[in-house]
């Protein structure tokens, strides 16, 4: 059985790209191995994040679980949690957005400002966001 989850946080320190890319190396080789799929957005020297990850639920349980004792960030508010019965994230091992190189005008249909904090977004405009920007970019 598949589910979709889907979460905000804030950064403990600064994010930067080397942060990104470690984030990113450590999550496809793990990813890939427990069929789980998905996108992190961040903007590269922010302080949020927002991910969503879909699989089976044992394998998206268990990694929520890790992600959320992380100590690289903190507030991880939970949006979004349930059953799907297919991915919409299926050519994303991980896919990785910088928010800060996402036409403005995208994250205005979703948020009360042009820089958007993802901690702000109801449940519908993150799964709405993450739709348009997988529909507009390459698979990773
Ligand atoms: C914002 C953020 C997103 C993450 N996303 C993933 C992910 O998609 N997959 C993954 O395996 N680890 C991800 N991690 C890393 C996990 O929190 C954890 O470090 C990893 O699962 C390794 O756990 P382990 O050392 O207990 O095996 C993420 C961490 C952060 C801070």
């Amino acid at each position: 059985m598949l589910v979709r989850l889907l979460y905000a946080s804030r950064a403990v320190n600064p994010i930067d790209a080397h942060m990104l890319d470690e984030i990113l190396d450590q999550s496809r080789a793990h990813n890939l191995e427990h069929g789980i799929t998905g996108m992190l957005c961040a903007y590269v020297d922010g302080s949020s994040f927002l991910q969503v990850v879909e699989g089976g639920r044992e394998e998206i349980n268990r990694l929520y679980n890790n992600i959320v004792c992380d100590d690289r960030h903190t507030d991880v508010v939970l949006l979004d949690y349930g059953e799907i019965s297919e991915r919409r994230f299926a050519n994303w091992r991980m896919g990785r957005i910088d928010l800060g190189r996402v036409n403005p005008s995208v994250l205005l249909r979703y948020s009360e400002r042009p820089v958007l904090d993802p901690l702000t977004l109801t449940a519908k405009a993150a799964a709405a966001l993450l739709e348009e920007l997988a529909d507009t970019l390459p698979g990773s």
